[in-house]
């Protein structure tokens, strides 16, 4: 880890500018310091939660004096006349004082995005490795969290399996479709999904606000002629509209969609989101697309309308490419899992002698992210 060299205080101590052993420099303002302060007055000892408000601290706060030994960085705050002190790998691990100059779309370096030709292997995990195995697990949640989605082997052919995908890093949310929902050809069916008809790519109910951010689909029967699953990465997709037709990205990026289901009695579920979704800074960080809830569009004016529209279909026609689409067949026992925000998932129509039943369920993304870096701290400690 690189060392303070140097602590100087900026302006009249708004502010200090450390210089590190490696030739950088980085800059730190009073306020935020004294916010972040890790003594056992500021944050609980037990559980790291802050004890203070904002408001408890002076806006006037000050950088009286500060020193370092080269690990740590002693500050005393004024008027509070308080001195905390920061580990240097605190302040490497939390610095801010960077330019950013990424374009809008860009993501964070915890995603790898793929296609059909870059995924060469597709990332596969053990069921029964999963609940007994914490560094076999860290794995599949590693590559879900990279790629967005993974296949599990080896599980159980049995009704109501696919909960157990889930138990090893969270929990299942249950909607209008129950904890979990049969997809298998139906007579009156309520989701086209419960019919032999193909299904474009597409993320899962993008008319719930939120939208279920995992989706798991586990297979029991599968030996009908087609029914193979598809999965596309919308981060790659959405990443090439843009290169291939900036100003249909950013219509797709500003404008709301609609999304809407109310097949069923007594459920009507709607929302406006857009089909592109980018946080204030330009990170994408979701994905909804799906036909067969799409609602009328109306929060494009009307003269971006048909620009919008010729933006949908370059999207869609991203989507349908087959270079963008990785194909497999799912046997019975085993299953994958999407980031639903992120990967779109499509299946081959099927009929014909055989059957195919598959069951579903959705569960979150924050839990599987958080079980994963857990358990990545675990793991790091007992390996030191
Ligand atoms: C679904 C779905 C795909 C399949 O139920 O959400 O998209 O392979 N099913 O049946
Ligand atoms: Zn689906």
């Amino acid at each position: 880890m690189t060392s303070i060299e140097s602590v100087s205080v900026l302006d009249g101590g708004a502010a200090i500018q450390l210089s590190l052993a490696d030739g950088s420099s980085t800059r730190f303002h009073a306020l935020w310091l004294r916010d972040n302060a890790l003594d056992g007055e500021t944050r609980s000892a037990g559980n790291g939660q802050r004890l203070i408000t904002l408001t408890d601290i002076p806006e006037e706060t000050s950088i009286g004096s500060a020193r370092s030994d080269g690990r740590v960085l002693s500050v005393t705050f004024l008027p509070e006349e308080k001195t905390v002190e920061f580990p240097a790998e605190w302040l490497r691990a939390n610095a801010y004082d960077r330019q950013s100059d990424e374009p809008a779309g860009w993501l964070s370096q915890a995603i790898e995005t793929w296609d059909r030709e870059s995924l060469a292997t597709i990332p596969t995990g053990d069921f029964a490795a999963n609940a007994t195995d914490g560094s076999a697990l860290r794995d599949w949640l590693y590559a879900i969290r990279k790629f967005g989605f993974a296949h599990l082997t080896n599980g159980p052919v049995e009704s109501g399996a696919l909960i157990e995908v889930v138990r090893p890093f969270g929990f299942v949310r249950e909607t209008n479709y129950g904890r979990w929902f049969e997809v298998r050809t139906e007579v009156n069916p309520t989701n086209l999904a419960y019919t032999g008809l193909g299904l474009q790519a597409h993320t899962d109910n993008p008319y719930r606000d939120p939208v279920p951010t995992l989706q798991v689909l586990y297979c029991l029967e599968n030996s009908a002629e087609g029914g193979d699953s598809i999965v596309v990465d919308g981060f790659r997709a959405a990443q090439r509209l843009r290169d291939e037709n900036p100003d249909g990205f950013s219509l797709l990026a500003r404008h709301c969609a609609r999304f809407e289901y109310a097949g069923s009695d007594g459920i009507c579920l709607r929302s406006r989101r857009p089909m592109i979704e980018l946080a204030p800074d330009g990170e994408l960080i979701a994905i909804r697309f799906n036909n067969r809830s799409a609602a009328p569009i109306t929060d494009v004016p009307f003269e971006k309308m048909a620009a919008y529209y010729h933006a949908y279909r370059h999207f869609a026609a991203i989507m349908d490419d087959p270079a963008m689409g990785v194909s497999f067949k799912l046997e019975p026992g085993e299953s994958f899992i999407v980031d639903n925000t992120r990967v779109l998932h499509a299946r081959t129509g099927y009929s014909g002698a055989g059957s195919r039943w598959l069951q579903g369920c959705y569960a979150d993304k924050d839990g599987l992210l958080s079980t994963l870096a857990a358990l990545e701290n675990t793991l790091m400690e007992a390996a030191q």
